[in-house]
């Protein structure tokens, strides 16, 4: 084996991923809440300086791929976006081997995939971190700086409730995890056959248990919002699932986050949502632009977040970082 090979194998044994809520304890999520705040109030140290970020998407983006780059700018480094034609996952060239040559290039790998099972691959084989910027399963990411935007909000996070409504999708799932996780009581009103996947509901279980939060699952959007401190939704049709999109605004047209469902929760309820949203679908006309809604302050979180995820996953200097 070269002497790359041999420091690959090295890096392989030290390197920390992040593809799911799971993969922190609730002591590093609070940290990343914390450090995220210092550096939205401005103290940005370069801790990333020279390194580089490679941004390898499979579907569209505008939070997630801006807020990764400016972060690395930010933080003194760089980001290089490879688009879905670039780079081909598992079409033009093995997943295996995208993930050998591009840890050759760079220190981290942000991939948005449509299978979560091609991020397990990508992180296999890398010798940088993979970090999940979005896979049908989970999106940690957003459920994190959501974490942030509602401690800004409320000041804390254990004892509060986040109510879901709609689809038991990848953000469904992250914030699940994280909302359990943290303490947060998680209720969630989806139509049958569109519920939290069982493997996330049993690992949220096992979070709560330890946390004390308490995970409630509904079929009627009324029940899970009553006097919550949250109201959260998502999209009816995900990335990749465009087939289906007739058949699910039927399923779930009763599912609408509206005024009226919205006064059902505590009067000073957020509303939030991860954008992109589908105005007359999830939500009712208007609703992005109420004045419980929060959605563009969880859009700009999503920023800080991240610098403070890239500076304790990427940077040999700071935050500490626990091997996995
Ligand atoms: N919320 C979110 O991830 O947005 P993008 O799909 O635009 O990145
Ligand atoms: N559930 C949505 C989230 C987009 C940020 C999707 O996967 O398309």
């Amino acid at each position: 084996m070269s002497l790359d090979g041999v420091i690959c194998c090295f890096l392989k044994m030290t390197r920390r991923h992040f593809l799911s809520v799971s993969d922190l304890s609730r002591e590093e999520a609070e940290q990343l809440i914390k450090q995220a705040l210092v550096m939205k109030r401005g103290d940005t140290p370069h801790l990333l300086s020279g390194k580089a970020l490679a941004l390898l998407f499979e579907k569209p983006s505008l939070r997630t791929r801006v807020s990764f780059d400016i972060a690395m700018q930010q933080l003194g480094g760089h980001a290089v976006y490879l688009s879905p034609d670039e780079v081909g996952l598992g079409k033009r060239e093995s997943t295996s081997d995208i993930a050998q040559v591009l840890s050759r290039y760079v220190d981290g790998i942000a991939a948005r995939t449509f299978s979560h099972q091609t991020l397990l691959t990508l992180a296999e084989h890398s010798c940088v971190p993979v970090i999940n910027a979005l896979s049908d399963l989970e999106h940690p990411c957003q459920a994190l700086s959501d974490l942030l935007t509602i401690f800004e909000k409320k000041g804390k996070l254990a004892g509060l409730t986040l109510a879901f409504i709609g689809d038991g999708n990848n953000v469904a799932n992250s914030l699940l995890l994280a909302a359990s996780l943290s303490g947060m009581n998680f209720h969630i009103a989806s139509p049958s056959g569109y519920e939290i996947k069982k493997e996330i509901l049993a690992r949220g279980q096992e979070f709560a248990a330890s946390s004390g939060a308490e995970i409630r699952l509904t079929s009627e959007p009324c029940e899970a919002v009553k006097d919550v401190d949250v109201v959260y939704t998502d999209v009816w049709t995900s990335m990749g699932q465009e087939a289906e999109a007739e058949r699910r605004r039927l399923v779930f047209s009763s599912y609408q986050v509206d005024e009226k469902l919205l006064s059902l929760a505590k009067r000073d309820a957020l509303f939030m949502h991860p954008l992109p949203a589908h105005h007359g679908e999830e939500i009712s006309p208007g609703l992005l632009d109420s004045p419980q809604s929060v959605v563009f302050d969880q859009a700009e979180n999503r920023l800080h977040l991240q610098k403070a995820l890239l500076a304790k996953i990427l940077s040999s200097t700071s935050l500490g970082v626990a091997g996995k």
